[in-house]
């Protein structure tokens, strides 16, 4: 359960915070001297129930380090059961919090608020925290604090997908929970299964899932929330329930996290049940690619040609390059079917990205149709406002010319081993009929193995905040 935002009153069973910049007097006695406001660094007294939270030097300070602060709080009182945690209504610099801070402050919390324990014993569970307590001057934010709230809530739900086992979350299961969040937000929604994607031609989501004993799916959500218009969004998400990388089987090590592969989907079910709770103006399609990449005598095989949903042939270079194939028949399905006036996908496409940026920043990839409409610079804000950072990669002719084919019009990869999310991105663009395209590669930023701030360890719900922000902006 999500904690409950209040505004004021003082409480028994709580934790008050405080801020501290570098170098300011200590606000408590008991302090030691050691402690001089650094960073993120924090002191607990426990006969006052306080938690001093260090912001660093006044002059460098970001509004993140007020979610990361919160987070380091809210934590503190996970690990001390304490139900309520209290914000104050200025730093102690003397200076009022206005509406960022109060965001960052009541979403830094709510993120942090959250673990994956569903398979631990009752008493073994991290208690959590009841009530986040903001002050009477946050009232006048309400709506958007609240706004915040919903959207949190729906980043735990990405976390709950993207960290349980593989072998409950499959094709079957996105299919059921897909249609339970359209029966409660009303969406639209409609479910290609086997032997419709076979009469369609989606011959490259059919190879992917070839070897799973569970058939593919194509689910379409859509959301109208501008029915003035008839301009359409379309989100597309990679659903790969498990990903072993087929006949080109990955090694041990990098397919053990990989039940994390269906997190664009995950995503994009997140961002239309957002979309429609906080009753955005606009029209939004939601794509999701769902099966599963396995083994067996069906799975599909290196090298063969396969005949895409667009009527272009695409030469499979390795199997474990799945995600490009299902995604590229799910976007140019969409593009046509839709004719949407921006497309943007989220997917766990490649390791090239994971070595490039790590766990801090997603790939983002515009084709020359987004850039015309700036939409990749409106990403990059709403990448620094949620702190859900995005870097872009270019997508120069060059690497558009190397995905071309030899025995086919595409091959899956480029021709060296180097640059393997921007090719990834290049191949994907061949399928979106020149409509403005953003391609994020969310593959080291879904999940991450150690958890940090308001992150928690596996399933992060990473691109849900950041694409709200984005869509609030276009
Ligand atoms: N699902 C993986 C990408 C991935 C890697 C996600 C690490 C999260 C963490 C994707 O399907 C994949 O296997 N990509 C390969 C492509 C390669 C075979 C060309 C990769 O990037 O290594
Ligand atoms: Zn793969
Ligand atoms: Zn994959």
């Amino acid at each position: 359960m999500q904690a409950k935002i209040q505004f004021s009153g003082s409480r028994k069973d709580c934790l008050s915070v405080a801020f501290m910049f570098e170098g300011m007097m200590r606000p408590f006695e008991a302090m030691p001297e050691s402690f001089t406001g650094k960073k993120l660094e924090s002191f607990y007294l426990p006969e006052h129930k306080v938690i001093v939270v260090g912001l660093g030097k006044e002059e460098e300070l970001k509004i993140d380090y007020y979610r990361r602060a919160a987070a380091k709080a809210v934590k503190l009182a996970m690990a001390y059961k304490i139900a309520e945690v209290q914000f104050p209504d200025k730093g102690l610099d003397g200076n009022s919090f206005g509406k960022k801070e109060f965001l960052a402050l009541a979403e830094g919390s709510l993120l942090a608020n959250y673990s994956f324990d569903k398979y631990k014993a009752e008493d073994a569970k991290p208690s959590r925290v009841k009530e986040i307590i903001l002050p009477e001057t946050a009232k006048g934010f309400r709506e958007s604090i609240e706004s915040a709230a919903v959207v949190c809530e729906n980043v735990s739900m990405v976390r709950d997908l993207v960290s349980e086992n593989s072998d409950i979350v499959t094709p079957d299961f996105i299919d059921g929970f897909s249609r339970k969040i359209a029966k409660e937000c009303g969406l639209k929604i409609e479910v290609l299964e086997k032997a419709e994607l076979e009469k369609l031609g989606m011959n490259c989501l059919l190879a992917v899932g070839r070897a799973s004993t569970q058939s593919p799916r194509l689910i379409m959500l859509e959301y109208n929330g501008d029915p003035s218009s008839n301009e359409k969004i379309m989100l597309a998400g990679k659903g790969m329930c498990f990903d072993s990388g087929g006949l080109d089987i990955k090694p041990r090590d990098s397919m053990l996290e990989m039940r994390m592969d269906m997190a664009g989907a995950a995503t994009v079910l997140a961002i239309m049940k957002s979309a429609s709770e906080l009753k955005l103006k606009k029209n939004i399609v939601g794509i999701m690619a769902v099966t599963e990449n396995l083994v067996d005598a069906k799975s599909y095989r290196p090298k063969d040609i396969i005949k895409s949903y667009s009527g272009k042939t695409v030469e499979n270079m390795d199997t474990d390059a799945e995600g490009r194939l299902v995604l590229a028949d799910a976007l140019n399905y969409g593009a046509k079917k839709f004719g949407p006036k921006l497309i943007m996908e989220f997917s766990t496409l490649t390791g090239s990205i994971v070595s490039t940026f790590g766990s801090h920043v997603a790939g983002l990839f515009a084709n020359s149709a987004a850039k015309e409409k700036g939409f990749e610079k409106k990403m990059s804000e709403a990448g620094l406002e949620t702190y859900e950072r995005v870097w872009e990669l270019p997508l120069f002719e060059e690497y558009l010319d190397e995905v071309s084919g030899e025995r086919s019009d595409f091959r899956s990869l480029g021709k060296t081993r180097y640059n393997g999310a921007i090719f990834g991105a290049a191949f994907l663009s061949k399928f979106v009929e020149d409509k403005p395209f953003l391609h994020i590669d969310i593959a080291g930023t879904a999940h991450i193995e150690e958890a940090k701030d308001y992150m928690p360890k596996d399933g992060t719900g990473f691109g849900v905040r950041l694409a709200v922000e984005f869509l609030k902006k276009i």
